[in-house]
This record gives C-alpha cells, sequence and structure tokens, in this order.
C-alpha cells in the first residue's frame, strides 16, 4: 500500500478556498487514499483550533444546530413507505453518478471540518485531538464505500440487488465517523437510509447528513429520526419493509433488537473488552506509550480502547516498567475540550453504574497503582485510573466499563497470558507487544479477536488498512469489517452466477 499522506495543510485556508466544482466522473475510478489528519505543529492549525473549539463553547452555538425531527409509533409506516419510495429512484441512478454525489459529500466534510470539530467539542467533549482523526475516518468511509460500490458495480453489478431500506443506528462515542460509516456504506450501494443518531449526539449526525443533502443525496433518500420515548423504536427496528439494520453500540442493544424481530438482518459491531499483552522482549517505551494511548484516550470510551495490560513475567514484577507505567498516565492532561493540551477529556455523560463500580471500587485482590479522582462537580471529568492484581474471571476481567480504568493482570508466560486474553465474551480489539517473533507468530495464530495489533496501540483502525469487526460478542452476523473491502456485499442480496456451460 502506499504510505499514508502527510499533508501539512493550512486548514483554515483551505475551509475558506471556493467551494470546489463537483467531481469530473468520466468513468475512471479514482484511486483510493487516506485523509490526513490535521497536522497540530503547524502554528495556523493551532489558531484554527482554537476558533473551532471558542465557536463551540459560545452560549447558545450548539441549540442553533439542527436535530432530526421526532418519530412517533404512529408515524413509522409512513415514513418506511417514503424511504422505500425513494430508494426505488436511488438504485435507480448508475452507480457511477451516485458514487460522484459520495464524493462530492466527502470533500463537502473536507471542508467543513472546523464546524465538525466545533459539534464533537460541544455534544461530546470531544477533544480536538480526538475528533481530527475521527473526521479523517469519516471521509475514508465516504470516499472508500463510493470508490468499492464503483468497482463492485464494474465486476459484478449485475447479480447484486440492494437492500431497500437501512436503518443505521450509531453510537454517541464516535458520533461522526460512525454515523458516517453506515450511512455512506447503505448510500453507495443504492439503499435509502433511515438515520436514528444516538440519544446524546444527535447533532453530529445531522452534521453528516447536511453534507449529504447539500451535495445531492435527495433528503427522502436519507432521513434523520429521533424516535420518540414511546414504541416508536420498536416499530421501526420491526417493520417488516425495513430491509436491514447496522448497529454500532451495546451487545445488549443488539439483542434487544433481535428479540423485537425474529427475522431481523442486522450487522452490528458491538462491546469489547480489550486487552495488550507485553511481555519481556518488549520495548518497554513504547509499549507504555501506547497502552496508556489506548487506554485513556477520549477517557477509554471507545469499544476497541484498551482496558486491560496483561504483564507477562518479569514485566509484571518489574518496579520500573511499574514506575514508568504511572507516569505515563498521570503526566496524562486532564480537561475539557476549550483546554487544547488535554489529552483525556470528559466522559459524554457521567459514569454508568458499571463505569462507576469500576472507578470508585477494588474488588478482591485488587490494589490501586493510580487511584482515579474525580476532578469536578459534574462527574464527568476523571483522572485516569490503574487498577493492580485483577484476578481471572473478576468483574473487571470480564465486564466492559467503558472509561479511563486500566486494569493490570499478571501471567507466567505467553500461553496464560493469551487464556488470559480470550477468556472474556468479547473479541474486539487485543494487542501484542512483543520483539521476538516467535511469540507473535504464536500469538497471531491463537489470539480471538477481530482487529490484532502488533507493537502498535489498540485503537483507531485506518479505513482500509485495518477494517474493523469483532468476534464472538463483538459482532452480530457481520461476516465482514466496516472500512473494509467486502463490507457493501453484505448490504443485499446475490443472485447465483450463471452456470458455465
Ligand atoms: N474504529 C474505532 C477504533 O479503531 C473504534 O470504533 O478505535
Amino acid at each position: 500500500q502506499p504510505p499514508l499522506p502527510n499533508h501539512r495543510q493550512d486548514r483554515a485556508a483551505e475551509e475558506s478556498a471556493a467551494e470546489r466544482p463537483s467531481l469530473p466522473f468520466s468513468g475512471t475510478l479514482p484511486s483510493f487514499t487516506n485523509e490526513p489528519d490535521t497536522d497540530p505543529s503547524l502554528y495556523a492549525n493551532q489558531a484554527w483550533a482554537r476558533a473551532a473549539i471558542a465557536r463551540s463553547a459560545a452560549p447558545g452555538w450548539l441549540d442553533a444546530q439542527s436535530v432530526p425531527p421526532t418519530l412517533a409509533a404512529s408515524d413509522v409506516d409512513d415514513l418506511v413507505g417514503r424511504a422505500r419510495t425513494a430508494a426505488v429512484a436511488w438504485s435507480a441512478r448508475p452507480a457511477a453518478e451516485r458514487a460522484a454525489i459520495l464524493y462530492r459529500a466527502a470533500d463537502l466534510l473536507s471542508r467543513r471540518r472546523g464546524h465538525l470539530v466545533s459539534i464533537a467539542a460541544a455534544e461530546a467533549g470531544k477533544s480536538v485531538a480526538q475528533s481530527d482523526p475521527e473526521i479523517s475516518e469519516a471521509i475514508d468511509f465516504a470516499r472508500y464505500y463510493a470508490h468499492r460500490a464503483l468497482e463492485l458495480d464494474r465486476i459484478d453489478g449485475a447479480r447484486f440487488t440492494p437492500d431497500r431500506v437501512i436503518v443505521v443506528t450509531p453510537p454517541w462515542n464516535f458520533p461522526l465517523a460512525i454515523p458516517a460509516g453506515g450511512t455512506f456504506a447503505a448510500l453507495a450501494v443504492g439503499a435509502a437510509v433511515i438515520h436514528k443518531p444516538a440519544a446524546p449526539t444527535p447533532r453530529c449526525s445531522m452534521a453528516v447528513l447536511e453534507a449529504l443533502w447539500d451535495a445531492g443525496v435527495p433528503r427522502e433518500a436519507c432521513l434523520g429520526v429521533f424516535p420518540d420515548e414511546g414504541d416508536a423504536g420498536r416499530a421501526l427496528i420491526s417493520h417488516p419493509d425495513v430491509d436491514r439494520v447496522i448497529l454500532t453500540g451495546a451487545s445488549d442493544t443488539a439483542a434487544l433488537f433481535a428479540s423485537w424481530r425474529t427475522d431481523l438482518r442486522i450487522n452490528a459491531e458491538t462491546s469489547g473488552k480489550n486487552a495488550m499483552i507485553v511481555t519481556p522482549s518488549a520495548d518497554r517505551d513504547l509499549a507504555i506509550a501506547d497502552l496508556v494511548h489506548s487506554a485513556f484516550g477520549h477517557a477509554g470510551q471507545k469499544c476497541s480502547a484498551a482496558s486491560l495490560g496483561i504483564l507477562v513475567g518479569s514485566t509484571y514484577s518489574s518496579t520500573r516498567f511499574r514506575r514508568q507505567l504511572i507516569d505515563a498516565a498521570s503526566s496524562m492532561v486532564v480537561g475539557w475540550p476549550t483546554d487544547l493540551a488535554a489529552t483525556v477529556g470528559p466522559l459524554t455523560e457521567p459514569p454508568s453504574e458499571k463505569l462507576r463500580r469500576a472507578l470508585t471500587t477494588l474488588e478482591p485482590g485488587e490494589s490501586w497503582l493510580l487511584k482515579p479522582r474525580m476532578l469536578d462537580d459534574s462527574g464527568r471529568l476523571w483522572s485516569p485510573g490503574i487498577k493492580d492484581g485483577v484476578a481471572p474471571g473478576s468483574f473487571f476481567h470480564l465486564t466492559e466499563c467503558f472509561g479511563p480504568v486500566l486494569g493490570l493482570m499478571r501471567a507466567d508466560d505467553l500461553t496464560e497470558a493469551l487464556a488470559l486474553q480470550n477468556a472474556t465474551d468479547f473479541g474486539l480489539t487485543a494487542g501484542l507487544h512483543s520483539l521476538d517473533t516467535a511469540e507473535v507468530r504464536t500469538w497471531l495464530a491463537e489470539v480471538n479477536a477481530g482487529n490484532v495489533y502488533v507493537n502498535r496501540g489498540i485503537t483507531g483502525a485506518i479505513v482500509r488498512r485495518q477494517s474493523f469487526g469483532g468476534w464472538k460478542r463483538s459482532s452480530v452476523g457481520l461476516g465482514s469489517k466496516a472500512g473494509g473491502p467486502n463490507y457493501l456485499m453484505l448490504l443485499g442480496s446475490w443472485a447465483d452466477a450463471p452456470a458455465s456451460e
């Protein structure tokens, strides 16, 4: 693969440039390149980030951003019917025309990066350092799925019938990239989307939909709705004319949806309880940097986050490793997005019961290596916590807590470490830090997770390079991975190939 681009662009200058013309689409497939993140070392970009954050903190700014209409159960029939009608016209357009519109929407997201940074900060508490790569990911999903839709159309267009109506239900922790991923994928194959934002982040979702409408996607082909507190959610998910649901969220939500409708077709990427193993052969400095970054980035609110560090043999007993780990975690700056130096931001909402237990309680055998502290009255700002001595089979070993707590476990050797890593019901991400190639080979053969990383952090999968998806309870009906070459093929049905003569 070509190297990642490393642009030293000035974001503000880019955003004030005239609207780019729509892509000339002359039948040549544009090659796919990942969108570069903003270079924070440029003074101009620091000023750009400060302006975006200041805007988002202005009184009333967030309230002025659009939210989707509320949906009552009695509206569901009409809504699904409208989406179905829109899908007929949208899917009848040539694939190249749809792709050109999606590329244009990707360009709009790129040109609205500052606006998206503002919304993610105000609505989800995301720091610029966290939202900026997420926006790149949203743009990558947009372009990659448009690109793949064109390839698929050329190779297999005649055999593929896309779904008509797909409900997309994203999570709040990646409130831009994941809403974009599901929505662009569905539109790329020719389906209509009913987009139900996560409750805490509707305006982030709407910013993605607005880019699509402004680029030329018919409104009826991509509707944003907020089911009311009553039965609207259930009525929507179980409507017989909804062909598929793309869900990213808790595994319990996937189970609930499935209980509402037995023949539901669902592509769900769900929970994780992810561990990084560090063996004595590891580059210690690198392992510690990757561990704290994966554990505490966005305050640990990533399904991909490292929640456990499994330290093998002398790594576990090393005083130096512990001291360095404590230093690394406690030197992270905790703060609201207005503090541009903050590397650990706030929780999007005050801690759930599970997270509160993880942050405030020690289970048998555990001790605090670094005790988390609640830093203000909102209940949302916590300093990183590290608990030592997490016991096999305990609450913290097996439960996803989704916050800034890392638990350490001890293993005598790689075999025991792998058993601990594989013991949970989930299998989303997993990491190994080791410079021993025999260990790496063994680990790769034995680890049970969808995304496996060696000598790298375990968050921040990059579209096309590290397509993202889980095993075990981390996925339902997925069979393929978001941001990977096969994802679109799931969003429809296939006719048999003609039998050869
Ligand atoms: N794709 C994200 C990551 O890799 C998680 O959803 O961190």
